[in-house]
C-alpha cells in the first residue's frame, strides 16, 4: 500500500501519479488534500508519514509546489527518511543508499513525464543494506536525541 498526499498545489500532479499507479497495479491511499482550496501542507505530510511510520502503508508519495515544504514535515515523523526528488537519479541513489520510505516531488518543479519517472525508478529500487545501513543506524540515533561518536578526521 503506498500513501500518497498533497497539499493543493499539487492537486493535479497527484491525480496524475495515482492514475499512473493505477497503470502499474499499485494499491494506494489518499491522504488529502482533496480540493485546490489552500490549506497547510504538514497537515498532509504529517497523515500520510504517520501511516508509513506505524506500517499501515509501506511508503509514501508527497507533492507540494516545490516538495520541499510537504517533505520536511514527514521528516519529523519519527522513522521516516523523505528525500525531494527532481530528477531520476537522486530517486534511485534515496533508495539503494539512503532506504528513503517516503519522497517528495514538486508540482512546480517537475512535469507529469519526470515525475513518473522519478516514482518508477524510486518505487523499483532496492535498498542496498551493507555499511549504508550503519548509517541509516546513525540517523535513527540523532532522531532518538542520541549523538554520534568517532569518524572525526
Ligand atoms: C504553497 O504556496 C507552497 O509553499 C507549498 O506548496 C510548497 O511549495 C512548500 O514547500
Amino acid at each position: 500500500m503506498i500513501a500518497i498526499a498533497s497539499d493543493h498545489i499539487g492537486i493535479l500532479l497527484k491525480k496524475e501519479i495515482e492514475a499512473f499507479l493505477n497503470e502499474k497495479g499499485l494499491v494506494w491511499q489518499d491522504f488529502g488534500a482533496y480540493d485546490e482550496q489552500r490549506t497547510d501542507y504538514p497537515i498532509y505530510a504529517e497523515r500520510a508519514a504517520r501511516a508509513v511510520s506505524n506500517g499501515t502503508c509501506d511508503k509514501g508519495i508527497l507533492i507540494c509546489g516545490t516538495g520541499v515544504g510537504i517533505g520536511l514535515a514527514a521528516n519529523k515523523i519519527p522513522g521516516i527518511r523523505c528525500a525531494t526528488c527532481s530528477e531520476p537519479y537522486s530517486a534511485i541513489l534515496s533508495r539503494q543508499h539512503n532506504n528513503c520510505n517516503m519522497i517528495s516531488i514538486g508540482a512546480r518543479v517537475i512535469g507529469v513525464e519526470v515525475a513518473k519517472l522519478i516514482i518508477e525508478q524510486w518505487l523499483t529500487t532496492p535498498f542496498e543494506g551493507g555499511r549504508h545501513q550503519r548509517r541509516i543506524d546513525q540517523i535513527a540515533i540523532l532522531e532518538d536525541g542520541g549523538t554520534l561518536q568517532g569518524g572525526i578526521h
